[in-house]
């Protein structure tokens, strides 16, 4: 095909990037409010650029992007309010974009005099199609538009009083930009930043210069940009004297792995939107990246405690959805459809409970299969990790009794249960909710309506011989019947009367074959609860529960349950 061509590799052989790791969170830049809202059908009004601030802030956000004040009123008078009334906590550093021409330059300044502290972010196009098309002009004609512009940002620092300003510079498109003529354009921009002679690195409150390296569309692999990062680490001079900032466009998708790469390869800042929101697919996630470090335990100095707060409020300002599989935030990002995944985080869940118990305020590695973090680390749910539908299986039916109801069905009872509930999904052809789950065993096993056989009245006495003597009337499709014997326990001695009475109640033969119990509630209302599983004489197995504040008759009440099962 001759309409595209590969991407241009970087001549860089004994790459280090792919060895390194990311230990330390980079400087978060959010460009929400300048590169997100210009992408915005709805630019935001000024009032919804506030509140958008302040949730940056709250995240944690220490430099923000606050618009671009020389191309729009709106931008230039929200930023005027943010420093007219002392919305900026000191901490907070905020930038401002602009491109190299001496007018917009003045205005820039005077829209930042009275900030604590401001980020002048200029920058220019300089790859070779914008070169040709936009510009025509030579490299060394634009280096010199970047030289020149710095040189007036120096010149006019005057208009932004005493706040005291740092440069960035971007050299746009710098990821379609001739490697070797990035770093020429860097280097000739920080030989005029930093004066003749002054000591290169930080200088006072206007901190390093620094250099923001965009891919402004992603035309390449991560791997290229990578290449391309520890290439301009490794050639600018006095790479001590700037902080090499990212800016990554996901027109491949790939804008946070870029990201990652490029931080491997020698990046200390990033800049960034939630949700990755931008211009075309968008610029960097910066929540997808700052919780890809938090889930490898770096400490990122972003807060996404209340991850569906910050979704809310980002999606009520931008008028942007966030995809219901969007990582770490989408609607269904921590919910397991698939019966067999449901099981392994049901049988971890269990495990890591137990070894909780057996080490209590030790705290555990989070390796629970199926879920990269715990939901609870963003303020999600467990009862949203399982939604049952007929792809569920049996383990997850149970898994949602037992976490939401306290009740704990035995192993074998749970096939029996899960087809009962796939049944169901199915018919309904949904999801079925925790309710509606608990509806269903309550229906089939706890409280049948229109049951065959029932008791009306019933009494035990204890014999001496720790036999116990049990007589009830029961009704057996419409009958009454009276019916007594005598066992070595109230299940005993009823299931001895009921077998005494066959013929008479018309009641089917059966045997106990297996019988659970564990205690359910807490304090006065806890309650025993019962599983009982009969034979027939034909072989067929059914399993019954029952519930009652009475342990004896939590099991009489399972034993009927299942002889109304067999009908
Ligand atoms: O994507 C880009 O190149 C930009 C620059 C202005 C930094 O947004
Ligand atoms: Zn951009």
């Amino acid at each position: 095909m001759a309409k595209y061509k590969p991407s241009e590799r970087v001549t860089i052989s004994d790459r280090k990037w792919p060895d390194n790791r990311i230990e330390k969170a980079p400087v978060w830049c959010s460009v929400d409010l300048r590169d997100g809202n210009q992408a915005l059908a709805s630019p935001l009004t000024v009032e919804q650029k506030l509140s958008f601030f302040d949730l940056l802030v709250k995240i944690g956000f220490r430099q923000i992007e606050v618009g671009f004040p020389s191309a729009s009123p709106t931008e230039y008078e929200f930023i005027r309010r943010l420093i007219d009334e002392k919305r900026i906590p000191a901490d907070v550093v905020i930038q401002v974009l602009c491109q190299a021409r001496e007018p917009l330059i003045r205005t820039t300044m005077e829209a930042i005099k009275g900030a604590p502290a401001a980020i002048f972010h200029m920058y220019n196009s300089t790859s070779p199609a914008q070169r040709k098309y936009t510009f025509n002009k030579t490299k060394d004609e634009i280096r010199d538009i970047a030289v020149e512009g710095v040189k007036l940002v120096r010149k006019h620092l005057a208009l932004a009083g005493n706040t005291p300003v740092r440069l960035e510079y971007s050299p746009e498109s710098f990821s379609a930009t001739e490697p070797e003529y990035a770093v020429e354009i860097c280097q000739a921009v920080m030989d005029v930043w930093y004066p003749e002679g002054a000591p290169k690195g930080p200088r006072s409150v206007e901190g390093k210069i620094i250099l923001n390296l965009p891919s402004t569309v992603e035309s390449a692999s991560p791997n290229v940009y990578a290449d391309q990062i520890e290439y301009f680490c490794r050639h600018i001079r006095d790479r001590d004297s700037a902080v090499i900032s990212l800016h990554t466009h996901n027109d491949r998708g790939t804008g946070v792995a870029a990201a990652e790469l490029g931080l491997l390869a020698g990046a200390e800042r990033v800049e960034g939107t939630l949700f990755g929101n931008g211009e075309r697919t968008g610029n960097l996630d910066i929540l997808n990246l700052a919780m890809n470090l938090f889930s490898e335990g770096v400490e990122t100095g972003l807060d996404f405690s209340d991850i569906r707060g910050v979704t809310r409020i980002y999606t009520e300002l931008t008028g942007m959805p966030v995809h219901p599989r969007h990582p770490y935030a989408g609607e269904l990002v921590f919910t397991a459809f698939s019966g067999s995944h449901q099981d392994a985080i049901r049988k971890a869940f269990a495990r890591r409970k137990a070894e909780a118990k057996e080490n209590p305020g030790a705290e555990l590695l989070w390796d629970v299969p199926y879920l990269l973090i715990d939901p609870k680390d963003v303020d999600r749910e467990y009862e949203e990790i399982i939604r049952i539908n007929s792809q569920s299986g049996k383990g997850g039916a149970a898994w949602v009794l037992e976490q939401e109801y306290g009740i704990f069905m035995p192993r074998a009872m749970q096939p029996v249960f899960g087809a009962a509930v796939t049944a169901s999904a199915d018919s309904s052809g949904r999801e079925l909710s925790a309710g509606e789950i608990f509806a269903l065993f309550e229906r089939n096993w706890l409280k049948p309506a229109n049951a065959a056989l029932s008791v009306t009245d019933i009494a035990e006495t204890h014999l001496d011989n720790s036999e116990v003597s049990c007589r009830a009337t029961v009704n057996w499709q419409g009958r009454n019947c009276f019916i007594g014997g005598k066992g070595n326990g109230p299940l005993d001695a009823f299931v001895r009367a009921l077998g005494d009475a066959l013929r008479e109640t018309g009641v089917p033969e059966f045997t106990v074959t297996a019988f659970h119990e564990h205690s359910v509630g807490s304090g006065s209302s806890t309650d025993a609860m019962a599983y009982v599983e009969i034979t027939l004489a034909d072989g067929r197995t059914f399993w019954g529960c029952g519930r009652s504040s009475n342990v004896g008759r939590a099991g009489i009440s399972a034993v009927v349950s299942a002889v109304n099962n067999v009908v």
